[in-house]
């Protein structure tokens, strides 16, 4: 079976709590990791794998997303007429002209499997990718990224793929939590997924690999997030809706390569500032200099 995936859901219509007050006026999207608003690396991250379709799933006071990714003739004719070229090239074409961003609103904060069903209108019946804007999946130095990697297991198999990483025993509770049947992955392997539950306590987990917020996902989903009950912390899931499926059907953890930054959390989004920062060719030298004078 071949086919690939070309549309993505990305939600955005959370409150941000975890990085107030920055977020309060702000949406937490558009904090930036060193040149760009998060969300930006992560629609890079989409492109790059291979997708055209975005569907944002957004909600009142989170217009500057849309903005961000829409033309700005006032500063794109300013730059033009004062031959700032690099930079009028860095906000024209931020995303390629053969991508569309749609966006789809969240009116009540029900879950993210709700916020997920939302876009199910522009998804139609086709299979799709998930991305969690707070998760920043960094790929430098891999031959293939992780998505891309991915889209391709998809590719060749048809069957949906959840990116996984293991954490520490004691953060399990945070996550999405798959069961693999004790099966031994590395970078870059997949196993079908037995079982999967959200964020469950330490001593129920099947395992640490956690779910960290990268999906592609059968179109049946959208079907079955129609019938989800509220789970874990009173929210409809996306990890209930993917459990369901699996009495059906298949699914496959994709071990990931890269490294995850949690940028919905204050200590995650230092972190990618600095690593991104050294990876940055713009500002790698001047923040390893300044970091190699710290007396830490
Ligand atoms: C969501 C998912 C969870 C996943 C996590 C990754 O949880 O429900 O399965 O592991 O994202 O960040 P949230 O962080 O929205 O509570």
């Amino acid at each position: 079976m071949s086919r690939s995936i070309t549309k993505a859901v990305i939600p955005v219509a959370g409150l941000g709590t975890r990085v107030l007050p920055a977020s309060k006026a702000i949406p937490k999207e558009m904090m930036t990791v060193v040149d760009k608003p998060v969300i930006q690396h992560v629609i890079e991250e989409a492109v790059a794998a291979g997708i055209t379709e975005i569907v944002l799933v957004t909600r009142s006071g989170k217009a500057s997303i849309e903005d961000h990714f829409d033309c700005h003739y006032e500063l794109e004719a300013e730059l033009e007429r004062k031959g700032k070229t690099t930079i009028l090239d860095s906000v024209r074409n931020i995303i390629p002209d053969n991508v569309s961003i749609t966006t789809v609103r969240q009116h009540r904060a029900l879950g993210l499997g709700h916020a997920v069903l939302c876009a199910s209108p522009v998804i139609g019946d086709e299979d799709f990718a998930v991305l969690l804007p707070d998760m920043l999946i960094n790929s430098h130095g891999l031959e293939t990224a992780d998505l891309t990697a991915m889209a391709s297991a998809y590719e060749q198999t048809g069957i949906g793929q959840i990116m996984v990483e293991p954490v520490p025993m004691e953060h399990v509770e945070r996550y999405g939590v798959v069961d693999c049947s004790g099966v031994e992955l590395s970078g870059g392997d997949t196993a079908d997924i037995i079982r999967m539950v959200e964020k469950p306590p330490m001593n129920e987990a099947p395992s640490n690999l956690t779910i960290n917020g990268r999906y592609i996902l059968p179109s049946r989903i959208m079907e079955l997030l129609k019938n989800t009950k509220p789970g874990a912390g009173g929210e409809i899931q996306l990890t209930d809706a993917m459990a369901d499926f699996l009495k059906e059907g298949t699914l496959q953890a994709f071990h990931m390569q890269g490294k995850t930054y949690d940028c919905g959390n204050k200590a995650g989004y230092l972190q990618a500032n600095v690593i991104y920062g050294l990876q940055n060719p713009e500002t790698s030298a001047s923040l390893k200099t300044f970091i190699q004078t710290l007396d830490l």
